[in-house]
């Protein structure tokens, strides 16, 4: 098994005897395909070198898999450093190898044999019967091979000899664990001597043009029906008589079968066609469409980058469900079957070749980020890398060009911008005028001359819009990524598709990302520095996804699926207006269901399928009178087809408002500690020292675990991250320290059988940062008032949340309220948790962030019932119930650290700020914060009736 001795890291011998790229098919008819998958013999090296010629000891791996995810090696996760100096185009000496060998038969030799590899990090040597085939790499593109020199009748060898790293590496800088070993299908075609190489269907809108590199016999179907059949010599043009056009809302795809030599291939195309309109607008089919999309990573909880066809297929499914119509591929190709899938659900597909180079930015110490682009250190700047480059396009534009889903090409990621890049975008409008191309790193660089549209990442409304005003700018706008999902999150992404729908110039944007990326082990989801041996990693910032690893949902999935609803409602004067945003449908596909709530008891139920152009407004006449209420009237309006509701509206009505009688205050008792109320039903106690009640027995039992408090602080979630050092005592000079603070109470005294308290609040080593007043009212039925009036200390930073927590015992645990729910909801997290009566618990509000951190919180809540009292505030209050401390769910760093008091912790709190998605994306917009400095909260805690 000669191999010479680091060929691998010479850029200009990137591939050996690897077969010209074609479009993607599976042969059949008389050729056969081998798929190879399923369990191979496996021999691990920590360094190449030592690979010996005869290898005797072979264990077993599955293939395709990672093999860190095998028991070879860590997992290791690292976003943008590379794990190895950086010293290009060489890679460490001591290159850990995996050797794959298995055996598979050929019964008959008879034309020609190849092999074909779908992703194989990071590069590979194939050997067929002990001879040497060829070499590749470029992980996450097909290569295929032509062995039919190699291979004899009967059984046959393959072996395969993958490197972890190869000079190719330096492009493959992607933010996610990096792994290593044959990650996807692997197979042997069997085909004709003189079978057709590759075959050319660029979708458009007019015909179906195919172009062919041999003679044969053309079939195109609409469904079972034929519409056309002839001899192609090499090109045939069909116009389709009544066309049915592809878009992503229906994706009507034609066959075509090609027969050459009794190989038949089979290839579905659609009748779309890609412009961009005057005003920038992109036009599918001359229709105006915005892109609501989200970039796709290939990740699984156990097994890494393979994801298996039907893994895929759940995740467009499921992007479908949340009305996601785009998605672009970060940051490289995916299996052939993706893009087929995305074909046939209807997605838009930014497809992006496998290049990124984010590393090169810290190769110097000291420099967190340095884009310093024309540095030939940076490949794209560097003509020895050019070739390298241009091949990795060509490769996904080869594989790929038939496929109608792809609406634009893109050159990678975060790869700085340079000469090579420009040469990339050169040949894929020469190769395929039809579709856009991408190029971020142009957009950023501002020097986006050549690619199509301006593309960038992580812009805050404000940068948004002055890209968007900006003249210069004479090309479509388009966020390749915003929104990052991290942990609880995201929570800006309305505002942002408010903005595409206002402005024609914005075409959309790819919330990053879908999924979050771990590793599980013993049931636990592992993330960067979980494991041995990563010399660099960057923790949990591949938890970022919008829906969980095990692709559950979480809020921020359904704040997505909000903001990209179907359509958009206004309700004024009893009509209700419907804006159908779809492009393609028309709304009486859908059933829109709307009815009365009061105090979440649905009246009046009516369904009703009314037709609605795209892009057009539709109204509805609502009935409804004023009606008397405890909590709320609403109108609430859903959409929804085949039993999935896809939008969501409420509207709150005009109501009358039934306020509960409340007796006479009662007389309150005291001595120098504590102040007594009793009366029937309850027995009160509250302490001078503390300023809070420090027992409440109600029906026999007492409602406190512990004693209550006011705060300011929660667990941060991931896209506090910025926040954290200046809330929390992380740092000697910096935070306000809220988790560390002290409450004062200066004055508590009884005035008209009124508690009067005079307090503040203050972080460990600062200065009080609320001051305040709180008054606490009892009446003879027990109906405690709380008032609290108070001043957050002018420089202090804002707040997370201000309000107080109890603790309650263990009994607690099942509650009602009538507020936003039932999911979790935050100020700016909320468009799809209506306000309603909901029934929960503890244990049902728990949310399993990656990273524990703040969650389940409800707005706009009204009432309460919890153990036996009830909790009501007239204007509104935020609640959160858990089974864990604010202090317990900051100190974990994994699910399995969190530890229970045997207490529930609730939150009655005056206001939560919002979530953002400051993790990668702007700060948090100034009004989802506790910003105020003037703070007047009040709600009353009864005997539950
Ligand atoms: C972007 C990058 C993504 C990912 C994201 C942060 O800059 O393109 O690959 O790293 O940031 O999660
Ligand atoms: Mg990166």
């Amino acid at each position: 098994m000669g191999v010479n001795v680091r060929e691998y890291e010479n850029l200009q011998k990137t591939s050996e005897n690897r077969m010209k790229p074609r479009c993607y098919y599976i042969p059949t008819g008389v050729s056969e395909y081998k798929l190879l998958n399923g369990e191979w013999d496996f021999a691990y090296y920590s360094r190449d070198i030592d690979v010996p010629d005869k290898v005797e000891k072979w264990d077993k791996i599955p293939v395709p898999s990672c093999w860190q995810l095998q028991g070879y090696e860590n997992p290791n996760y690292t976003n943008i450093n590379y794990p190895y100096p950086v010293d290009i185009p060489y890679v460490p000496d001591n290159n850990p190898c995996g050797i794959y060998k298995r055996t598979f038969d050929i019964d008959k030799k008879w034309g020609k044999l190849y092999f074909v590899f779908e992703g194989v990090a990071s590069c590979a040597y194939l050997y067929i019967n002990d001879f040497y085939v060829g070499f590749t790499q470029g992980s996450h593109l097909q290569a295929e091979f032509d062995i039919t020199d190699y291979v004899t009748e009967g059984k046959n060898t393959v072996v395969v000899k993958v490197l972890k790293w190869c000079c190719g590496s330096y492009l493959e800088s992607q933010d996610c664990f990096r792994f290593n070993g044959i990650f996807r299908d692997v197979y042997v075609l069997q085909r004709p001597e003189n079978h057709l190489e590759d075959v050319e269907i660029i979708p458009n809108d007019k015909s179906i043009n195919i172009k062919t590199d041999k003679t044969c016999i053309v079939s195109i179907y609409q469904e079972n029906t034929l519409l056309v059949s002839g001899n192609v010599d090499t090109e045939f043009s069909y116009k389709v008589e009544k066309p049915i056009y592809w878009n992503a809302e229906k994706p009507f795809l034609y066959t075509v079968e090609l027969e050459c030599d009794g190989e038949v291939i089979v290839l579905k195309t659609g009748l779309r066609k890609v412009e961009i309109s005057d005003q920038y607008e992109l036009l599918i089919n001359g229709v105006s469409v915005k892109l609501f999309g989200v970039n796709h990573h290939d990740t699984h909880k156990y097994n890494g980058w393979c994801q298996t066809d039907e893994d895929l297929y759940q995740d467009l499914k499921l992007m479908k469900e949340l009305n996601i119509n785009c998605v672009r591929t970060s940051h490289y190709p995916p299996t052939p079957r993706f893009i087929q899938m995305c074909d046939e659900i209807g997605l838009y597909v930014i497809c992006e070749t496998d290049i990124e180079t984010h590393g090169i930015l810290r190769r110097y110490p000291n420099v967190e980020y340095n884009f310093d682009v024309d540095s030939t250190d940076w490949p794209g700047s560097n003509p020895e890398w050019e070739k390298e480059h241009i091949e990795r396009m060509a490769r996904m534009v080869e594989c790929f060009k038939n496929h109608t889903s792809i609406i634009m090409w893109s050159t990678g990621n975060e790869s700085g911008y340079g000469r090579n890049h420009k040469k990339m975008i050169h040949w894929t409008k020469k190769r395929d005028n039809t579709r856009l191309v991408h190029c971020e790193d142009a957009s950023r660089k501002g020097d986006n001359r050549y690619a199509d549209i301006h593309s960038r990442m992580y812009l805050s409304l404000e940068e948004l819009e002055a890209c968007i005003k900006d003249d210069t700018i004479k090309m479509p706008v388009f966020l390749c990524e915003y929104s990052h999902a991290m942990g609880n999150g995201p929570g800006d992404v309305y505002d942002y598709v408010e903005f595409f729908d206002r402005y024609p110039k914005v075409i959309g944007g790819c919330v990053w990302e879908w999924a979050d990326h771990v590793v599980v082990k013993e049931g636990v989801q592992k993330y960067g520095g979980d494991f041995k041996g990563e010399l660099t990693n960057d923790k949990n910032f591949c938890c970022d996804g919008m829906v969980f690893a095990d692709r559950s949902l979480k809020a921020g999935s359904y704040e997505v699926k909000a903001a990209y609803q179907p359509m958009k409602t206004k309700f004024k004067d009893g009509k209700l207006y419907v804006y159908n945003r779809l492009n393609f449908t028309n709304l009486i596909e859908y059933e829109l269901t709307y009815w009365i709530e009061v105090d979440g008891v649905k009246q009046n139920i009516k369904k009703v399928a009314f037709s609605v152009e795209p892009h057009a407004w539709g109204e509805i006449d609502v009935d409804y009178k004023t009606q008397d209420c405890k909590y709320g009237v609403y109108l609430n309006v859903e959409l929804s087809k085949y039993g999935m509701v896809y939008a969501k509206a409420q509207y709150e009505l005009p109501r009358n408002l039934v306020k509960d009688y409340v007796p006479d205050a009662i007389n309150l008792r005291e001595d120098k500690l504590y102040i007594y109320a009793e009366g029937k039903d309850f027995s009160y106690i509250f302490s001078k020292h503390s300023g809070m009640f420090i027992s409440m027995i109600v029906k026999g039992e007492e409602q406190l675990a512990g004693d209550p408090k006011l705060s300011a602080f929660r667990a941060p979630t991931d896209n506090d991250i910025h926040m954290k050092a200046l809330w929390a005592n992380c740092n000697v000079w910096q935070g306000e320290n809220l988790d560390c603070t002290f409450s004062k109470i200066y004055s508590c005294c009884v005035e008209k059988n009124k508690i009067i308290v005079q307090g503040s609040l203050a972080g460990v080593s600062r200065l009080p940062f609320f001051r305040y007043t709180s008054t606490v009212s009892i009446a003879e039925d027990g109906t405690v008032k709380f008032a609290l009036y108070g001043n957050v200390r002018d420089d202090t930073i804002w707040l997370p949340r201000l309000g107080y927590e109890f603790e309650l015992p263990k009994t607690s645990c099942e509650f009602q309220y009538y507020g936003r729910g039932p999911i979790e909801n935050y100020l700016d997290m909320r468009h799809w948790a209506m306000v309603g009566m909901y029934q929960s618990s503890a244990d049902e509000e728990y949310v399993n962030y990656v990273r524990p951190q703040e969650h389940g919180n409800h707005t706009n809540v009204k009432m309460l019932c919890i153990g036996n009292v009830e909790i009501l505030s007239e204007e509104g209050m935020e609640i959160n119930v858990s089974n864990y401390s604010t202090g317990t769910l900051f100190k974990a760093e994994h699910t399995d650290e969190l530890e229970r008091d045997d207490k529930i912790h609730l939150r009655i709190d005056y206001k939560v700020s919002g979530i953002g998605s400051n993790s990668c994306g702007p700060a948090l917009a100034e009004q989802y914060r506790l910003n105020e400095k003037q703070i007047a909260f009040s709600f009353i805690v009864r005997p539950r009736r």
